[in-house]
């Protein structure tokens, strides 16, 4: 792929591979992203744990490869933590390590956790000489360590996903784990594999909520699934990420909402929080495997999603608390230019409102009335409807527009539904191939890429039957550097 398509913002790897965020961790004023990667392959052959840093989450620089693969096989997603008081005792002098603690994938698919720690604030790795720290031979697809500090017990939490449901642990000094409960299976994910889970608390109302994560190999978008576990759900092809709300003892999770797609496009995959951010913040794999090695690339494939900000909100329209996902702070601080910028208008159906190109990387942010449909094309390969009278929003890749022949990457509608009980204020984030669509504030988010086939990056808005009021509507340039 040449240079020019690598997006501005989404994180993209210098060479090679990319898939999973793995290790996400702020310390020290520093985030660290490390990520599931093959620096020589533009296929996922033999995962390693790439890493950048950064100040901000949007301007990365790219460090040595993390982690390699050993004796005990490829290394697979998982987290990190700093290990403050070093309780693992793998610190240097007085202070603590950073520690990760990931799957070692072997040949002959066997899973286990193990760890790998840093005292030169994760610049270079030593593999600890106990690993695995767990491992339970004869359990399959069992995966992606998520470790957490549970700090009323004084102790540390390991999740990890297991074939259809999750696991945690405890630990007092993260190299000796022991069983502490299970969570799952749930009849409304049918038989998927859970894999990358993670689980965090956000401050709800005074108090707080915990919310779990995890990413499935297939009931993904096109899922139809009540909100309660309870309803059994007909599952989409392909894979997805699911969430549920509830609270969390340090022991056991109690789902009260869920499981309910965290986004509802096929491109936002196996997310997971920046462990000790000051604001709840995470990062997903934007692609879906089934075509992920089918998408153009030269040099590199793949990419991560914007960095997104985590709160959770009571929906009175759809009854339940919900995740709520917006792009992060230096995100919303980068300068804009106003390509267009007005107050209330009228879309009509024949008439488009037509921009041959708004640059590389910028937005459009526009409020509905409560009534009517909109719809917005890009590049002429990708159509966003909002039907506020049918009370959804729809994405699709156009039919024969996209330069990726997977049948998944085009003719399907996918759709997430909107809220009643909130403005209806759509923001769509287009840089190169990525595009994010926040509705409502970020209650519901749909991601997908893009790769026209015909060259032009042109907009177009139209109303997509009656004229169609808008309160607010906005294109802006984003400047990027
Ligand atoms: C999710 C996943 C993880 C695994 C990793 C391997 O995308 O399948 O479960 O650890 O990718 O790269």
């Amino acid at each position: 792929m040449p240079d020019i398509l690598r997006p501005a913002l989404h994180f993209t790897p210098p060479q090679g591979w990319i898939n999973d965020p793995n290790g996400t961790l702020w310390v020290n004023g520093e985030y660290h992203l490390f990520y599931q990667a093959d620096p020589d392959s533009i296929a996922n052959r033999a995962q390693h744990w790439g890493h950048a840093v950064s100040a901000d989450l949007l301007h990365w620089e790219h460090l040595p490869t993390a982690l390699c693969p050993d004796g005990l096989g490829m290394i697979w997603s998982g987290s990190a933590v700093y290990d403050r008081d070093n309780a693992s005792g793998l610190g240097r002098e007085g202070c603590g390590p950073i520690v990760a603690a990931y799957t070692n994938h072997g040949p002959d698919g066997a899973e286990c956790q193990s760890l790998a720690f840093s005292n030169d604030g994760g610049r270079t790795f030593t593999k600890y000489e106990g690993n695995p720290v767990l491992a339970e031979p004869g359990r399959r697809d069992f995966r992606d360590p998520r470790v957490i500090r549970y700090e009323p017990l004084n102790l540390w939490v390991m999740a990890v996903a297991s074939g259809d449901r999750l696991r945690l642990y405890h630990s007092e000094n993260l190299r000796q784990w022991r069983f502490a409960s299970e969570f799952g299976p749930v009849a409304a994910l049918g038989d998927a594999i859970w894999e990358c889970p993670d689980l965090f608390e956000l401050p709800y109302q005074g108090g707080s909520r915990w919310v779990f994560t995890l990413s499935t190999t297939n009931g993904g978008p096109g899922w139809s699934g009540a909100a309660h576990p309870a309803h059994p759900c007909i599952l989409g092809d392909g894979p997805g990420m699911f969430y549920f709300v509830g609270s969390f003892d340090g022991t056991r999770f109690v789902a009260e909402n869920g499981p309910l797609p965290v986004d509802y496009g096929r491109d936002f995959y196996a997310a997971i929080g920046f462990y000790g951010s000051p604001q709840p913040v995470w990062i997903g794999w934007q692609n879906c495997w089934p075509y992920s090695m089918h998408t153009p690339a030269d040099t590199w494939r793949g990419m991560m999603s914007l960095p997104r900000e985590l709160s959770v909100a009571y929906d009175d329209g759809q009854a339940g608390l919900r995740l709520v996902q917006q792009p992060c702070a230096a995100f919303e601080a980068l300068p804009r230019a106003a390509v267009l910028a007005t107050r209330a208008m009228v879309l009509r159906p024949q008439s488009a409102l037509q921009y041959s190109s708004c640059g590389q990387t910028f937005e459009i942010a526009l409020e509905m009335e409560p009534a009517g449909a909109l719809e917005v094309e890009l590049f002429a390969s990708l159509r966003l409807i909002v039907d506020a009278d049918a009370g959804e929003a729809a994405l699709e890749r156009i039919e024969g527009a996209n330069d990726c022949e997977h049948p998944l990457f085009a003719g399907e509608r996918l759709t997430a539904p909107l809220s009643a009980a909130a403005p209806l204020r759509v923001r769509l984030v287009v840089d190169t191939n990525a595009v994010e669509v926040f509705l409502q504030e970020g209650r519901a988010v749909i991601s997908a890429l893009t790769y026209p086939l015909k060259s032009g990056r042109g907009v177009a808005v139209r109303a997509a039957k009656e004229p169609c009021a808008l309160k607010e509507f906005a294109i802006r340039r984003i400047q990027t550097t």
